[in-house]
């Protein structure tokens, strides 16, 4: 049995409840109620890396949140054994336009990600140097649909301190909605490239009144588009990147241009444990034709990590520092926790 190979540790193993075919024995046969999940679905199959299911079918259901009804194979087989019963799974799913959940690289603080996602995050941001700089909250909720696109809706709301430390006023920020399309993916290179398009639109009752001694700023929709990248790189380290430009659609507003690039490492707590991801980022954003425009350029050295067994609730914090263009610009501390809903509910796999 040990140099077997994987379709046959699989029938041998794993086909009594994941059915010969790998869509799930007949539930008339099994003594439990829970469901099976079917390996032939590429929507469910892809996107699970091969770490996580190892972990799995070596550890049992539990390792990761599930049901205790999936076994432990510890003591039956080796983690290598395991790797060719995956190599067998992989086939079940037989459309290979779906990119493998191994490229979907941990979400940075600021620079969006190449893969298409089911996500709610939420995030704030918060000065913590010098006066009057603002609070803010956003709530994102993306969706995939087809095997590589996802559309997607974020909603800021804003609060900025008054100089004397008066009254806060909050207001709705900048509406977003979106679309993105992964243009290339490749699980041998590591590598993923997907374009997007964004529109944003001030939703709020009115735009916020200039500070005292401040010029109102013109305000209106702006229409965006990026280029993403995701690269594996050796070492569980990885780099992701995105540079696009937004462009106001009303009189008097500028072009931004923006550049991100972010390099991260994920290390687990022991062989098969959860996963925590210290990323460094660098961001950069300039106007376009205007005369004196500075580049603005922060640093974020930051920590993603696993909250729940289930490892699909997600948290990251970080501090945003000015490191040119600095005057007016303060330090941010900026976190979000996420929920990779297609994985499980808020309150699921702890
Ligand atoms: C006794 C029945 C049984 C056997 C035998 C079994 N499984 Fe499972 N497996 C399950 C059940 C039930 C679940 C669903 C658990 C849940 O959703 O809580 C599951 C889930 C899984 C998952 C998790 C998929 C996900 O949702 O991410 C993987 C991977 C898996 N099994 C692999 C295997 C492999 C590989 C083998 C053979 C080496 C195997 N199983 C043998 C019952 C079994």
């Amino acid at each position: 049995m040990a140099a077997a190979p994987g379709d046959v540790l699989y029938r041998a193993s794993c086909a009594n409840c994941h059915g010969a075919d790998g869509r799930g024995a007949d539930p008339a046969l099994l003594a439990f109620e829970e469901e099976v999940p079917d390996f032939t679905d590429c929507d469910f199959a892809a996107r699970e890396p091969d770490a996580d299911w190892i972990a799995v079918a070596h550890e049992g259901g539990p390792v990761r949140g599930f049901s205790a009804m999936m076994p432990a194979f510890r003591g039956a087989l080796t983690p290598e054994q395991l790797q060719r019963v995956m190599g067998y799974i992989r086939t079940l799913c037989t459309d290979s336009d779906w990119p493998r959940g191994e490229l979907n690289l941990p979400r940075p603080l600021v620079t969006g990600k190449a893969y298409p996602e089911d996500e709610w995050v939420v995030s704030a941001g918060f000065p913590v140097e010098g006066t009057g700089g603002e609070t803010t909250a956003e709530f994102v909720y993306e969706k995939r649909f087809g095997p590589r696109s996802q559309w997607e809706v974020a909603i800021p709301y804003q609060w900025r301190g008054g100089e004397d430390g008066g009254g806060r006023r909050g207001r709705l920020g900048e509406v977003e909605i979106g679309v993105k399309h992964a243009v290339f993916h490749s699980f041998e290179s590591g590598s993923i490239v997907s374009v997007s398009g964004d529109l944003h639109f001030p939703a709020g009752s009115a735009p916020e009144a200039a500070e005292p001694g401040e010029e109102a700023q013109p305000s209106g929709s702006s229409v965006a588009g990026f280029l993403h990248f995701g690269q594996l790189l050796g070492g569980d380290s990885f780099l992701q990147g995105q540079a696009g430009a937004r462009v106001p659609l009303y009189e008097g507003g500028r072009t931004r241009a923006y550049g991100r690039i972010v390099w991260g490492r994920s290390f687990a707590s022991g062989q098969w444990g959860r996963s925590w991801t210290p990323m460094v980022e660098v961001v950069a954003n300039r106007a376009l034709g205007a005369e004196g425009a500075k580049t603005n350029t922060d640093v974020a050295p930051q920590l993603q990590i696993a909250l729940n067994t289930r490892q699909h609730v997600l948290a990251n914090v970080g501090v945003l520092v000015p490191v040119t263009a600095r005057e007016g610009r303060h330090a941010r501390l900026v976190a979000y926790v996420l929920l990779d809903w297609f994985d499980g509910g808020f309150w699921e796999g702890w």
